[in-house]
């Protein structure tokens, strides 16, 4: 046999085999079907289990593909089966065998190949392996360190094998899509400057220019815009992104972004493409279809609806400002509140009457440990307000709030009073624990969304100065340009985020590509002409000769594809991951370097006791 297969078709599905001289696989092992019966084959994989049953030994093989059973009897093949007696979990064989049909009783129909097994006739023990410290299972018992520390094993398991699939396919997709938009992949260096997103840099010391450092660039976002001012016109990457930031559940010191921008073209047609890229990779990666046009909620509207600046949809549990109404109770924390300009901000929990008094002092304690002084409820019983604080409100003021949440019987109102965006963003957090701990969140249903309008500042109140909402490049909306010389906290950007199930899953902005507001915007920012242009002078001289309108976004590719396989944790989707503590347990980084190479980078370590390993 030495035909060779062309290889077009994608893992996950049929792979066509190149046979060579010395095949050691005819087929994968997600292959044969009983149409095969009779067939004489040769399969490669790892022993997934072995089990003797009445002295024939069944042995399941596996490989990316698929899983396939095969038979050693002791009285036609004693060879074979004396060899498949000594199987051991996950040795790598080679077996020759021939196809039979499996009666119906004995079809596994949770298998690809449950229709047929392999009587073995001969195996042949590629390679031995060390007893396993977790067993190859979808469910693993073991812990997260364990499995990053034998990634190569955890990667075995079929789910994460599914979500390495996933990410291949859901990439290539996207990168289809851009290409049949006209989008050129170009890199961009990974050894360069400061760059503006805002987190912390890694950095990396120069040899040949002692004392001086490269940093790991947070996104291509500098050399992006340069390449539109270059004429390039549309640009896209998939491309690592380094941020030494404090990790959460969703985020990695390195990680991935589907990285595009756009010339004369504003925020609707990246939004457009942006939605084109999506869908097509969710019909890929899910079979599909979502509505577009996505959904579009400015900034102020996803936060007074749902306490958050990326809204999870798919379920209720909406805020209601009632500021006015708590104005006229009897409430003194409510008063004073509103007399100080804060708000009161509340939120109906449709059943929620029904919580204990010992469900309730919790629920009051997860507000607290979220920033809320307290959490004044209310349940509506029998028509009339019950709770500690109902005594409060006069007939006609709960009359008012009744009407504005839409209170019904049996439900709950919890209430929050305070600064506006802070107590938005306790009863959002509030709304989320809510509606995991009463499983009102559809955990099939996508639900996707652009947020709009962002402010164009934020207020640093610990260095008492503007911060770039997005980053220092995002133009304000037309309208607002004036609101920079008169209001500049008032003033809305033209950025925009993807958002898919409470997580943003995107981010990207139409650029200022006129010096004068670039000018303003730094020093709003309070980045003088010198620093400016220290840190981003290439780009500023590249604004200056000719630059197109442009904008763009970048989707975080790990995110996305953690949302669509269903996964855990983001660090379930990446191959090699790197802890909550930003290490790698599989190589060890980050790790001590030698003196030697320290001395050859201009480099001393402030440290002096000397610590274990490597540098000696
Ligand atoms: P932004 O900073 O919003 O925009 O990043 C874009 C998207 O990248 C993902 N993301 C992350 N994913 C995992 N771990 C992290 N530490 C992490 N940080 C961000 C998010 C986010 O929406 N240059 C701009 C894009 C632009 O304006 O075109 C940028 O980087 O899903």
């Amino acid at each position: 046999m030495t035909e060779t297969a062309t290889p077009v078709a994608s893992p996950g599905s049929k792979v066509p085999l190149p046979i060579g001289t010395t095949p050691y696989r005819t087929h994968h092992l997600g292959e044969l079907r009983d149409t095969d019966d009779g067939r004489n084959v040769v399969l490669s994989g790892w022993v997934h289990r072995v089990r003797d049953h009445g002295g024939v030994v069944f042995a399941d093989l596996r490989d990316r593909q698929g899983i396939t059973q095969v038979v050693f009897q002791p009285d036609t093949d004693a060879e074979a089966h004396r060899t498949a007696e000594s199987l051991k979990d996950e040795f790598v064989v080679r077996i020759e065998g021939t196809v039979r049909k499996r009666p119906a009783e004995m079809v596994n129909s949770k298998l690809a190949t449950g229709a047929i097994e392999i009587v073995g006739h001969k195996v042949e023990i590629l390679n031995r392996a060390r007893t396993l410290p977790f067993a190859i299972e979808d469910e693993s018992s073991a812990g997260e360190a364990l499995r990053l520390q034998y990634r190569f094993l955890d990667l075995r398991r079929p789910v994460m094998r599914d979500n390495i699939i996933l990410r291949h396919r859901l990439a290539q997709e996207m990168r289809r899509r851009l290409d049949a938009w006209g989008f050129l992949e170009i890199e961009t260096p990974m050894l360069t400057k400061s760059t503006p997103e805002g987190a912390r840099d890694f950095l990396v010391p120069s040899r040949l220019a002692p004392g001086k450092f490269f940093a790991l660039p947070q996104s291509p976002q500098i050399f992006k815009q340069v390449l539109m001012v270059s004429g390039l016109d549309r640009y896209y990457q998939i491309v690592r992104c380094f941020r030494d930031e404090d990790l959460r559940a969703d985020r990695q010191p390195e990680f991935t972004q589907v990285d595009l921008e756009m010339s004369f073209a504003g925020a609707d047609a990246v939004m457009e493409v942006v939605e084109d890229v999506v869908a097509s990779a969710i019909r890929v990666g899910r079979d599909v279809e979502v509505k577009r046009p996505f959904h579009r909620m400015t900034y102020a509207e996803a936060m007074s609806r749902f306490g958050s600046d990326k809204p999870d949809v798919r379920f209720g549990l909406e805020l209601r400002e009632v500021t006015a109404a708590a104005g006229r109770s009897e409430m003194k924390v409510f008063l004073e509140v509103v007399k100080g300009g804060g708000v009161v901000i509340g939120m109906r929990v449709p059943g929620g009457a029904a919580f204990s008094r010992t469900e309730m002092d919790a629920l009051s304690a997860v507000a607290v440990s979220f920033g809320a002084k307290g959490l004044g409820w209310i349940k509506k019983q029998q028509g009339a307000w019950t709770g500690q604080i109902a005594k409060f409100f006069p007939d006609a003021v709960r009359a008012e709030i009744d009407q504005s949440l839409e209170m019904g019987e049996g439900d709950l109102a919890v209430f929050v009073a305070g600064a506006k965006r802070a107590s938005q963003e306790i009863l959002g957090r509030l709304r989320l624990h809510l509606g995991e701990q009463m499983k009102l969140i559809p955990q099939d249903e996508l639900a996707l969304l652009w947020v709009t309008e962002f402010p164009l500042l934020d207020f640093d109140a610990e260095a008492r100065r503007w911060v770039a909402m997005h980053h220092p490049f995002t133009s304000p909306l037309d309208e607002d340009v004036p609101l920079l010389d008169t209001d500049p906290g008032a003033a809305r950007s033209d950025a925009y985020d993807l958002v898919l199930n409470g997580s943003e899953v995107g981010g990207g902005s139409v650029r200022i590509h006129a010096e004068p507001v670039q000018e303003r915007m730094f020093e709003l920012l309070g980045i003088g002409a010198e620093e400016a242009r220290e840190k981003f002078g290439f780009l500023l001289d590249a604004l200056s000769f000719g630059a197109p309108p442009h904008a763009g976004l970048a989707i975080g590719l790990d995110r996305l594809v953690t949302i669509l396989a269903g996964a855990q944790s983001i660090r379930d989707v990446i191959a090699f991951p790197k802890t909550q503590k930003g290490a790698c347990p599989l190589s060890g980084a980050p790790a001590e370097v030698a003196d030697a190479q320290l001395r050859e980078l201009n480099i001393r370590l402030a440290r002096t006791a000397p610590t274990d390993g490597g540098n000696k």
